[in-house]
């Protein structure tokens, strides 16, 4: 086999991401309780075609099937997130053993193949009985939220080495209580910026909890991270860039690596911002107390007018909200490098949906590019030790259901049947190379 262009260091990790409601379906099986993606899922209106999450690719039951494609893959890392409902179905209280088997299980599978489990703990699915006591709004989220990481950290604290707290909380705030597109479905501004704070403090004490439970696994967040640019050389553009920043980045960056959120965001909220009063003296110590490692995903760049719009300046993809731009990946992670310090970075999740088809070329070029910048910033000094790229296989993809395609191994929806897409022999070269 030819040697990479551009070989990596050895023992970079190699991975591919996931999520569980996405993934898993089975969700009536085996104690497992509603989350709030069950309940928004079926609503009408919410999902196109009126898809939900019920089967999704059927992975609670086909995971052995998958373990073993990822075994053949050659992949080394594996990111996935635990059902906090499916462990504990009223989100706090009696623990539902056959819930924590079946992550038992999938971790026992990966060791067993080589694979290394990096374990997100909140990938949005909120147990419906919490938030039927207000979820996130309700500051006690944080604490059910951290009691439920005590009881993953005691149940396979032994043998995960990497842990995330939170998926993307920008997504939840923005998506979730903003525009209302996902669950739980609020448009609420300032509800949203309250939830914040609570993910952000639900994160802190996440990481008091492993501590405490003398886990030795590494532990951190993934964040959504976008570079932002001005769309012109106007001084007018160039300060809104600045405080789109402020918005996509530095209000999830900052609290969790300088335990401060920053002033020029504290002073865009109103005077009477409920988030205000949300933030007790002494969160964030705790949001801010020291994180092992942090993971980034990357979907493309923001771009801002002198008006704070927002526009493309490069190729989308059928995510249509996606802006195709791998050198933003690199301005990225060397910014964070530059602006935090050498924290460990992985890349948490980075990928592009394309329409239905098996030779996706266009993903090719796609992972080839960012893989490029990845390097590229490794050379320059960022810490950045290992890629999972979004995602393994097709599945649930919130609010535009199975339209869109993000995996490199495809799901036939009607026999399950998975199938490598090009992009999966490709990866798999790239795995046993070592580089792109
Ligand atoms: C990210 C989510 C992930 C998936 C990708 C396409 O925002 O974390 O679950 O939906 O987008």
């Amino acid at each position: 086999m030819a040697p990479p262009a551009l070989a990596f260091p050895k023992g970079f990790g190699w991975g591919a991401a996931t999520s569980a409601y996405q993934l898993e379906g089975a969700v009536n099986e085996d104690g497992r309780g509603p989350s709030v993606w069950d309940v928004f899922s079926h609503q009408p209106g919410r999902i196109r075609n009126g898809d939900t999450g019920d089967v999704a690719a059927d992975h609670y039951h086909r995971y052995v099937e998958d373990l073993d494609i990822m075994k053949d893959l050659g992949l080394t890392s594996y990111r996935f997130s635990i059902s906090w409902p499916r462990v504990l179905p009223t989100g706090r209280g009696t623990v539902n053993t056959k819930g924590v088997d079946f992550y038992h299980k999938l971790v026992d599978g990966l060791l067993e193949r080589g694979i290394a489990p990096v374990v997100t703990l909140f990938h949005w699915d909120t147990p419906q009985a919490l938030q039927e006591l207000g979820g996130w709004e309700n500051r006690d989220c944080a604490k059910w939220f951290a009691d439920y990481a005590h009881t993953m950290f005691t149940a396979l604290g032994d043998k995960v080495p990497t842990w995330l707290t939170l998926n993307e909380p920008k997504t939840v705030v923005d998506v979730g209580y903003t525009a209302g597109v996902h669950a739980p479905g609020k448009q609420d501004r300032s509800l949203a910026n309250v939830v914040g704070h609570h993910l952000l403090l639900g994160h802190g004490l996440a990481v008091q909890a492993l501590r405490a439970a003398n886990g030795k696994g590494r532990i951190g967040a993934a964040l959504s991270l976008s570079p932002t640019y001005p769309a012109d050389s106007s001084p007018a553009a160039s300060a809104a860039a600045t405080t789109a920043d402020a918005e996509e980045n530095r209000r999830w960056l900052d609290p969790l690596l300088r335990g401060k959120y920053p002033q020029d965001w504290l002073d865009s909220q109103a005077a009477d911002a409920p988030v205000r009063a949300a933030i007790k003296d002494g969160d964030l110590a705790v949001i801010g107390a020291h994180n092992d490692l942090l993971g980034v995903n990357y979907y493309g760049p923001t771009h801002v007018t002198g008006s704070g719009g927002r526009v493309m300046q490069h190729p989308t993809s059928q995510a249509t909200w996606q802006e195709i731009y791998p050198d933003g990946l690199f301005d990225l992670l060397t910014r964070i490098k530059r602006d935090y310090g050498d924290i460990p970075v992985t890349i948490t999740e980075n990928g592009m949906a394309t329409e239905n088809a098996l030779q996706d070329q266009d993903r090719i070029t796609f992972l080839h590019d960012h893989l490029a910048a990845a390097h590229r910033s490794i050379q320059a000094g960022v810490k950045l030790e290992s890629y999972h790229l979004w995602s393994l296989m097709d599945n649930f993809e919130w609010a535009e259901g199975y339209t869109q395609r993000w995996g490199i191994i495809h799901v036939d929806y009607a026999s399950q049947r998975r199938t490598h897409k090009a992009s999966a022999d490709w990866y798999k070269t790239v795995i046993a190379r070592n580089g792109v």
